[in-house]
């Protein structure tokens, strides 16, 4: 197993539109193991594939406290939505910064998972929240889409000003 880079916003290659996976290969195995082991360590809930530059249809989470509920979700496709949430929502791209996101409170997503069994699943609340997110990374979108253009902006030079002084720290 090896822990993956996550790309920070505004990465321009955090807004690629990741494509369907055709089959479940060795090599997708391996980057689903490696992304769970990139998320643990985050520590994180969630991670699309996007987000570690694989631009297939493929994210993982697991909202337990104990790492023991993974979730493997490959081509995630959203078929209800019902009620609204909102929830404060970070996201391992854009690091540091929390903000409250309305979704849909309940959602049925049909997927194949690892052993390329198709699945029809009903997520409620943190879960239901957590997809939502993560099939966004799937198509280029960030929860910080959601924000005024002021916010975003401000978030962006933060992070931007951030990623500056580290450089100069390590240089
Ligand atoms: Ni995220």
């Amino acid at each position: 197993m090896a822990k993956l880079k996550i790309l920070e916003f505004p990465d321009p290659r955090l807004r690629i539109k990741a494509t369907p996976v055709e089959f479940v290969s060795d090599e997708l195995r391996t980057l689903i193991s490696d992304m769970f082991e990139t998320m643990y360590a985050a520590p994180g809930i969630g991670l699309a594939a996007t987000q570690v530059d694989v631009h297939k249809r493929l994210l993982v989470a697991d909202l337990s406290d104990d790492n023991t509920e993974p979730h493997v979700l490959i081509n995630p496709e959203i078929l209800e939505k019902d009620g609204v949430i909102v929830t404060d929502e970070g996201c391992l791209s854009v690091p540091g910064y929390y903000e409250a996101v309305e979704r849909a409170e309940r959602i049925k997503v049909r997927f194949i998972d690892r052993d390329e069994t198709e699945i029809e699943m009903e997520a409620v609340g943190l879960l239901a929240v957590c997809i939502q997110h993560e099939v966004d990374h799937l198509d280029g979108k960030l929860f910080v889409d959601y924000l005024s253009e002021a916010k975003r902006q401000r978030i962006r030079r933060k992070l931007e000003k951030d990623r500056r002084q580290q450089a100069t720290e390590v240089a």
